[in-house]
Order: structure tokens, then sequence, then C-alpha cells
């Protein structure tokens, strides 16, 4: 048989009173065209204007999100704002379908680098305690500490001591790294509020009093063993071991990782964790991964699920690590204020072309939610995995496809709505409620649109299965392409169909806002 002949055969079977669909046809390439009956979609229309759009159903889980994750004392970098913005991304997908979601900063808070830093401190500051210094500069107090690690042997001696006391609960050592913490939570959360991201601080000294008794159950199950002094876990499949307990007795990153992963999955009861970091750490979270299936701490027959996001690096001009001149790595902070400070300026040239009449005001507000949703949707469209070019002038164009672009669209079909209910006097609410009978679709270009509209439950499903964001930014800039298709062939306040199409208007608006909102980006009516 040919596959025309299949395909017709198929669709035999289709019944042809179906009310779903409306007529079937094969091409010769053994495709099969269903046409989706105008009943169907005026009913999706209907209720996406009167729920707005709904998520896809599926089995509610307990998941435990570990992103954004910087270290305490060191400055945020390029990478935690990746980890900040799909991990963002990820969570409001995940708590739009309904699962209870654990936003988790699982922070560097613990580790060798204290006892230098506090050896340092103590050195440089001895009143520290009784007269707290102002150091909210604590990037140059890590450099400096670390310049006399390197150089002074008996410095080294003293922060190795100053580790054991910390672990000890020293009070003087406690208070320090407290210290520590308060100034670098700071920092973060400027951050955090910026980009409008929401954590919870569960860092790695959390997890520090719970390592002897993971040894434990890792040892017993003969999974981790003495190797030149060192306890160690080996899995197939990788060249380096997980390393639980350092010859010298102390625990790092591998020893915290196994502690948190048992007690996600054993204390929070957690269904799925989810880790997000730069693609360098992969192999580090699938070791941990399969130690902990090696050793049985995910149930037989469940839907558990442990994923690891790696992405890759963001890079600049020269396709190098991003940096800035000097060579330092880049400040989160400025490069948010930077991409603020140009949207401002664009706006602010816009209205000087008469294209706009923003107030001063409403620049300052709009440019901050333009520039960081610009910033977060370069991010977001691509692929986690690939590198890309930090650039701002591609970030904060109004063609292509930017957050910009995507912004300006949205605006259109605001502005649209609004006319309709200003100057042509349209009660937008009573036209809404009776949304099942006045939505037709004549024109191809009406059909292409709520088609598009009717794709955005599977697209939320690609995206929760591969943990996908880009997949629900492709799907955003499609709709924009197909709207503002549909607005250029089908003109919408002047014409006979005005009431149905502004129905498709108020879905399309609909839709888009709830993207915008997934990625964590906010839409404004007018821009
Ligand atoms: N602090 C780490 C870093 O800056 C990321 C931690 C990721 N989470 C984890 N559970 N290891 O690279």
């Amino acid at each position: 048989m040919t596959p025309k002949q299949v395909a017709d055969k198929i669709c035999e079977s289709i019944p042809s009173h179906q009310p779903l669909i409306a007529s079937t046809s094969t091409a010769p390439n053994g495709f099969i065209n269903i046409h989706l009956s105008s009943a169907l979609m005026g009913e999706v229309i209907a209720s996406v204007i009167r729920d707005g759009p709904e998520p896809p159903c599926m089995q509610k889980m307990k998941i435990v999100v570990d992103f954004s994750s910087p270290n305490i004392a060191k400055e945020m970098h390029v990478g935690h704002l990746r980890s900040t913005i799909i991990g963002d991304s990820v969570c409001r997908i995940l708590e739009y379908c309904g699962h209870e979601v654990h936003r988790t900063n699982h922070v560097g808070d613990w580790g060798t680098q204290f006892g230098m830093l506090i050896t340092y401190l103590l050195e440089a500051y001895p009143d520290i305690l009784t007269n707290p210094p102002n150091i909210s500069d604590l990037t140059a107090i890590y450099k400096a500490s670390k310049k006399r690690f390197d150089e002074d042997e008996a410095f080294k001696e003293t922060s190795r001591l100053n580790v054991v006391k910390l672990q000890g609960g020293d009070a003087e050592c406690r208070k320090i790294w407290n210290l520590l913490c308060d100034i670098s939570r700071l920092e973060f959360q400027k951050v955090y509020d910026l980009l409008d991201v929401r954590l919870e601080e569960v860092g790695e000294s959390f997890y520090n009093p719970m390592i002897p008794g993971v040894i434990d159950v890792l040892e017993k199950r003969k999974l981790a063993y003495d190797e030149d002094g060192m306890l160690i876990i080996k899995l197939p499949h990788f060249t380096i071991p997980l390393i639980v307990r350092k010859s010298d007795g102390g625990y790092g990153y591998d020893s915290t990782d196994m502690a948190a992963v048992h007690h996600r999955l054993f204390e929070k009861k957690a269904d799925w964790i989810i880790y997000i970091t730069d693609a360098g750490q992969a192999s580090h979270f699938y070791m941990v991964f399969d130690a902990a299936k090696a050793c049985g701490w995910l149930k037989k027959d469940s839907p558990q699920r442990l994923d690891h996001i790696g992405f890759g690096v963001v890079c600049g001009e020269d396709g190098k690590r991003f940096k800035t001149r000097s060579s330092e790595t880049v400040r989160l902070i400025d490069l948010l204020n930077e991409a603020k400070a140009r949207m401002a300026t664009s706006m602010g040239e816009r209205v000087k072309e008469g294209k706009s009449d923003f107030t001063p005001q409403e620049i300052e507000d709009a440019s901050g939610k333009i520039g960081y949703g610009a910033v977060k949707y370069f991010d977001l469209k691509q692929n986690p995995s690939t590198n890309y070019i930090f650039n701002y002038d591609r970030m904060l164009d109004t063609k292509g496809d930017t957050a910009v672009y995507l912004l300006f669209a949205y605006a259109r079909v605001a502005s649209i709505l609004r006319k309709a209910q200003f100057d042509k006097g349209k009660n937008l609410e009573e036209l809404y409620s009776r949304a099942i009978d006045l939505v037709q679709f004549k024109h191809p270009s009406e059909r292409a649109l709520a088609f598009e509209v009717m794709q955005f439950g599977d697209t939320i499903r690609r995206v929760l299965k591969d943990l996908l964001p880009n997949v629900l930014c492709q799907y955003l800039s499609n709709l924009c392409v197909v709207f503002t298709d549909f607005v250029t062939k089908c003109n919408v306040l002047n014409s006979e169909e005005v009431d149905s199409r502004l129905l498709l208007c108020e879905t399309t608006r609909r839709v888009m806002f709830k993207c915008f909102e997934l990625l964590g980006i906010e839409a404004l009516d007018r821009i």
C-alpha cells in the first residue's frame, strides 16, 4: 500500500459525524489533514475568555527546585543570573500547573573559605564583634584574605583551625560567619527584588549536621568505601568518584549534596527534585542521582524524578566568558541597571520623535520592567544548554525575537481593546459574556490565530517534559507573529466582524499575558 492509501484507510475509520472534526483529507505523502470544526474552536475561545488559559491536567507533585544558589562572600555572577532566570520560570510554570513548589536557594554558606575569611577579618578588624566594620565590599575582603592565605603558611594553619572552630560551634567564629552571611544576603536580595524572584534560603550549612548519618547509610550499603584515606563512591559510567569525606575528615560539595538529596527525598518527601546550574556541574549531579538510585532512595514504580538543567556559558562579543574591561566578572546588579538605562534612553527618544507620550516617571517605571524582561527573554529563548553572546543592542532591539518586540505586540492588542471601549463605545464585558454565540471564523487568519491559541496547553506540557522554557518563548513568539498577521489581514475595529474579532483579540491578550507571566516578564498595556 502507498502511504496515501494507508492514510485514506485511517481517514475512513474516523466517523463522519465527529463534532470536533469538520473534515479530513490526505496528501500523496501519507499526511492526514484534519480540519477542526469551528464549533470546537469557538468553545476554546469562549473558555479562555471565561476562565483564562487553563493549565494542562497532571498529577500534583511536591517539587524542590534548587536554583540561583550563589556563594556567600562572593559576587553573584552571570552564571547565577542564568540559574535564577531559568529557575524562576520553571517554578512559575510548575506552580501554575498546581504543583507544590519549594524554591530552594542552596547558597554556598559553608566550607573552608570561611576559615580564611574569619582569620583575615580578626586580623584586619580586631574589634570586629564589638565594633562591626562596614564591609559591604565583600569581594575585596575575599580577595585580600585569599592573598594572605596563599602567601602565609601560619595564616593558612590558623584558617584551618578556625574552620574546625566554626564547625564546632565556637561563638566568635559563628558571629563573624553570620555577619558575612547577612551582608551577602542583602546583596543577593537586591538582585532578586529587581528580577521579582522569590526564593527560600536553605544553604549548605543546613545539611552539615546530617552528613555523618547519611555517610553511615552509604557505608552500610557498601556504596561508599575507603580509598587513600578518603571515603568515596564510584559509579559506573563515571571516571571520577564522589568524595563523601575528604582525607582530613572534612566534608565538601559532594558530601553536602548527598545529604541534601537524602533530606529532600525522605524528610521533605519530594516527588521531583530539579537542580539548575552551569553545564560544567552536570556530571556531579548525575553521580549524585546515580548514587541515590543505587542506594534505593527512589521509590519503585513511583513518578519520582531527579533532573539537572545544565546551562551554557554567557559570552562576551569575543566569544569568551563574559567579563568587564578590567577582566573581572561582571556584577549582576550593574548589568541589570545598564539594561534599564539603555531602555530608558530609547524610550526617551521615542518621546522626542513624537511616537510616545510617556512622562519621565512612566519611563522610569516601564524601562526597568522592559529592560529586565529583555535580559530574561534573551536568556530564556535559547536552549539552556547552548552558550550565548550577551549583547544589549540585540536584546533591546524593537525588531526580531526580543522581549521588546513581543511586548510591543502585546501593547498593540491592548490598544485595540482600549480603542474598542473608549472610541467605539463597546461594552467589552457584555461582549465577553456572549463569546460562544458571537465568535466566528471566516478568514483563514482568524482560524490560524484560534489554532495557535489552542496549542497553549500542549506547549506547557512539552516545556515540563523536557524542562525547556525556550519552548514557551518560541510559542509566545509564534503567537505574536500569527496575531500580527491577523491584524494586518483582518481589520478589527471597522469591520462587520468587529465583535468576533475583538473576542479573538482578548483571547490572544490573555494567553500572551500568561506566557509573559510564566517567563517572569511583566506585560504592559502601553509602551
Ligand atoms: N553554589 C553553587 C555554585 O555557585 C551552586 C549550588 C547548586 N546546588 C547544589 N545543590 N549543589 O556553583
